[in-house]
Order: C-alpha cells, then sequence, then structure tokens
C-alpha cells in the first residue's frame, strides 16, 4: 500500500482562525477560533483579528494536532490560505506555515481561500462518507466577502461565470442586520428570526444586472428607506415585526441568487448544482436548493454546516489535491488580499 498523503491545513483570512488534519482525503480534525471581538464593532476589525490570529494559532494548530491522532513528523506538507483576504490576517497563517513546513522539512503548499470553499465538498468524514458532486458542477459560492458562479470543471479546474459587482450576499446579510440593531454577523440572526416569519410580508425590489453578475447594494438601500419610513409611523416597527422583516429580507436575497443561478443552470446545460460558503449555512437557502432539485431535475449538493463557514478542513483538502498533482509553492511566498479564483 502506497504511504498516506496527511495535510495539515491553516485558514486566517479573515477572522477565524482554524487548523485541520485531513489523511487521505478523510478529515481526522477541524479546529475554529473564533474571534469575538469584534462583535462590539459590528464588523470585522482588521488590525484586532490580526493580533488575535496571533494569539490563537499555535493552541489552535497544536489542538488539531493532538485530536487528529497523529504525530507532528507524520505530516506530508503544510497547506495554507493564500487569499484573498485581509493582508494583516492573512500575514500570520502564511508565515506560520512557512516556518512549521520549514522546521518538519516538509513542503508547503498555497491555497485560494475561493477554491477552497468550493471544495469542501469533497472532505470524506472518518468513516469515508461523502457526497461529492460530480464533474462538471456550478457551484454557487455565497460568503461574507464574495458572491460567485463557478464551472467546476474537476479538483483544480475553475471557470469564474458570474460575480457581485458591488457588496457580497453575506455582506447583504450583514449589513441589513446591522439596520435592525443586530449585532455582527447578522446573518445567522436573519436566519433564525426569518424561521418566525412571513417572508411574503414586504417586498424589497429586484436588482436587474446584465449576464450572470449579481447586485446588493440596492436593496440594503431599499431596505434602510424602508425602515426609515417605517419606524416614522411607528418607532416601535422592528420590534414589532422582526420575523417578518427578516423573512422578507432573507427571501429577497435568496430570490436574486437562485434567479441567476438558475440561469447559468440553463446556459451551461450543467445540472448538477452545489452551495458553498458562510451564506451556505442559510436554511432558506439550503431549503429553496432542495425544492429546486425537485423541480427542475437538478442534482444539488449542500456541505454539512461545519464546512460552510471558514475553516481549514476546506484548505487541507484543497492542499490534498494539489499535493496528488505536485503543485507546491516555495518559502518567498507571499500572501495576497487579492487573488482570482
Ligand atoms: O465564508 P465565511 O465564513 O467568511 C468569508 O469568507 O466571508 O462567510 C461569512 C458570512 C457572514 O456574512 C455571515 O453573516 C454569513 O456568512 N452567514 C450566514 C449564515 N451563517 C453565516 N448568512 C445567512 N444565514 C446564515 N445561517
Ligand atoms: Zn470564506
Amino acid at each position: 500500500m502506497s504511504k498516506s498523503i496527511i495535510i495539515l491545513g491553516i485558514e486566517s483570512s479573515c477572522d477565524d482562525t482554524s487548523a485541520a488534519i485531513i489523511q487521505d482525503g478523510r478529515i481526522l480534525s477541524n479546529i475554529i477560533g473564533t474571534q469575538k471581538v469584534h462583535e462590539q464593532y459590528g464588523g470585522v476589525v482588521p488590525e484586532l483579528a490580526s493580533r488575535a490570529h496571533q494569539q490563537n494559532i499555535i493552541p489552535v494548530v497544536n489542538q488539531a494536532i493532538k485530536e487528529s491522532g497523529i504525530e507532528k513528523n507524520q505530516i506530508s506538507a503544510v497547506a495554507f490560505t493564500r487569499g484573498p483576504g485581509l493582508l494583516g490576517s492573512l500575514l500570520v497563517g502564511v508565515s506560520f506555515a512557512k516556518s512549521f513546513a520549514l522546521g518538519l522539512g516538509v513542503p508547503l503548499i498555497d491555497v485560494n481561500h475561493m477554491q477552497g470553499h468550493i471544495l469542501a465538498h469533497f472532505i470524506k468524514e472518518k468513516d469515508g462518507s461523502g457526497n461529492p458532486p460530480n464533474f462538471p458542477f456550478l457551484c454557487l459560492t455565497v460568503s461574507g466577502g464574495h458572491t460567485q458562479i463557478v464551472n467546476v470543471k474537476d479538483y483544480l479546474s475553475f471557470e469564474l461565470i458570474g460575480e457581485t459587482i458591488d457588496d457580497a450576499a453575506g455582506e447583504a446579510f450583514d449589513k441589513s442586520a446591522k439596520l435592525l440593531g443586530l449585532p455582527y454577523p447578522g446573518g445567522p440572526l436573519i436566519d433564525k428570526y426569518a424561521k418566525e416569519g412571513n417572508p411574503k410580508a414586504f417586498t424589497f425590489g429586484i436588482p436587474k444586472v446584465d449576464g450572470l453578475n449579481f447586485s446588493f447594494s440596492g436593496l440594503k438601500t431599499s431596505i434602510l428607506y424602508f425602515i426609515q419610513k417605517k419606524i416614522k409611523e411607528d418607532p416601535k416597527f422592528i420590534e414589532n415585526n422582526l420575523a417578518d422583516i427578516c423573512a422578507s429580507i432573507q427571501h429577497s436575497i435568496i430570490n436574486i441568487l437562485m434567479k441567476k443561478i438558475e440561469k447559468a443552470a440553463k446556459e451551461s446545460q450543467i445540472n448538477d448544482i452545489a452551495i458553498a460558503g458562510g451564506v451556505s449555512a442559510n436554511s432558506g437557502l439550503r431549503k429553496r436548493l432542495q425544492e429546486m432539485e425537485q423541480s427542475h431535475q437538478w442534482k444539488t449538493y449542500i456541505p454539512p454546516f461545519s464546512y460552510c463557514t471558514d475553516n481549514a478542513a476546506m484548505i487541507a483538502i484543497t492542499g490534498y489535491y494539489k499535493f496528488i498533482n505536485n503543485e507546491f509553492c516555495s518559502q518567498s511566498i507571499t500572501p495576497q488580499a487579492r487573488l482570482s479564483i
């Protein structure tokens, strides 16, 4: 039997410090240190994020190795997020990965964070189970920083066919939540309150954007004007209608996303559809995609919750496929805040 491939993955692109161990595509550990410090500021403060990564990275990596049950010297390569993301945050993970790989005498693998979100679909559980999509498939990647439709042709072959021209879908959730006085990140809270509300209680316009691109900034403005107007009539409007407002906002965001993925599927004639990224944890989006599976005869792929928001398992699995492909990087590599897929 050939020697197994064990990858240590490191993710530090935004406000989660994460480390994971993957052996031959199977997850052994996935530790995520979430930074609470940003909550009080209503968004991620880059300087504070870098400092928290510095504090978290060693304990998080240590715990990932400990929980995996492997020994440090069994690691075949260290994979890390090169970008896109916050430069100061990325620097912590990149520097740590470089030193750790150097110390162990193993190769380094740079990973694109957006590719990682997509390849999370290929992570196998410890017992070998999983639900990997067939190639080619379309992936709607929806996170706090990105909204993309990608034609995934193979493990490491991606074609970007649509993206947002302004805010990301996660930002639309978070900024709307902020208008409602909810803390950061507001996406999960909108999801929670929406469950009790009527998605058709209030309507917000759907933007007209060419091709497969998205726009969310108009939605944010119309929600702002709507709230301001309603509060003038009734100062307790938000309090008294929170569930209906959240359900309606969520419904509008999902409509914008679904309209474009439907168009992409039709144009490319690809009916294998996946979602990825933090917003793919949204229960309304997951439900709608399942409904589309029935009505459109799609085969859909929805990641387990633990692989939706930022995590190092997705970086380790991408590292695994790059390892097999002999795609390594040198010690002189630098992080990139902007990096296309
Ligand atoms: O992928 P991710 O963890 O980080 C980035 O790469 O940006 O995505 C974070 C985003 C945030 O905007 C957060 O509000 C959103 O994902 N999010 C959700 C839910 N869980 C996370 N949005 C809506 N519903 C959720 N359940
Ligand atoms: Zn992400």
